[in-house]
């Protein structure tokens, strides 16, 4: 896969490309992103990429050229008429697991980061495909949301995770969230390992587990909870899970 990353800050992304799984995806060539400044796609003495909004307001707002020929220039550069692209913004729709695995399956990317006051429309009108948010808060611009997308985004990719096996049972996967994880000491300042993990009974712990998975999201994420899907057994642990709590 290959994602472009419009943005002003490029220097921002030196961080997450260079460490931990993401870094080692690039590093191992399951991934390739490239960085654009959005500042190179001008073409006045200053290289302005803002002016002040029509209508008046607080603020400035990114302007429509460089970023247009920016992602022309990506495409161009791919041979592609168009490219999957994507503009982060707080007005998009919300970015989960779902979209993530959505994402992973482009053979191509471009992210485009806004700033300042926002993005003149016609870019999110006539150049991307899909405005995403990562929640419903308001950073102070696109980059570090498309950072959560692209660390996302490439952990999915096959062969970048040591273990498929860690995917399928991770928090979000087939829409609870994850049961608790210990590791040595078993005692810990006078606080125990559950019993059931040292017991060596495989049936046992992935029964403790799928409960613990169940309690969890339903107490702590009720909205997973209403749509998730249940089998009998489910409902029973959980039953079984409440009954004991209370
Ligand atoms: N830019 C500013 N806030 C944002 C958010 N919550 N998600 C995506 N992009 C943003």
């Amino acid at each position: 896969m290959r994602i472009d990353i419009l943005t002003l800050f490029p220097q921002m992304f030196d961080g997450l490309l260079s460490c931990s799984i993401v870094g080692r995806a690039m590093e191992h060539g399951l991934v390739d992103v490239k960085l654009h400044d959005i500042r190179t796609y001008t073409h006045d003495k200053h290289n302005i990429v803002d002016d002040y909004p029509y209508g008046g307001g607080a603020g400035m707002v990114l302007k429509t050229e460089p970023i247009f020929e920016a992602v022309e220039s990506v495409s161009g550069e791919l041979g592609l008429p168009s490219v999957p692209t994507v503009l982060l913004s707080p007005q998009g729709r919300l970015f989960n697991q779902e979209l993530a695995r959505e994402l992973a399956s482009c053979q191509n990317l471009v992210l485009i980061c806004g700033h300042y006051e926002g993005v003149d429309e016609r870019v999110a009108e006539h150049l991307v495909s899909d405005e995403i948010s990562i929640g419903d808060y308001l950073l102070s611009g696109g980059e570090v949301a498309a950072m959560v997308v692209v660390d996302c985004v490439i952990r999915l990719l096959p062969g970048v995770l040591g273990s498929e096996a860690s995917l399928a049972e991770e928090s979000h996967i087939g829409g609870l969230l994850e049961y608790p994880q210990y590791t040595r000491p078993a005692v810990y300042r006078g606080w125990t390992v559950p019993e059931i993990l040292l017991s060596g009974d495989h049936g046992e712990i992935a029964r403790w587990r799928r409960q613990q998975s169940l309690l969890r999201t339903a107490k702590r994420r009720p909205d997973l909870m209403e749509k998730a899907v249940l089998s009998p057994e489910d409902k029973r642990l959980l039953s079984e899970a409440f009954e004991i709590k209370s």
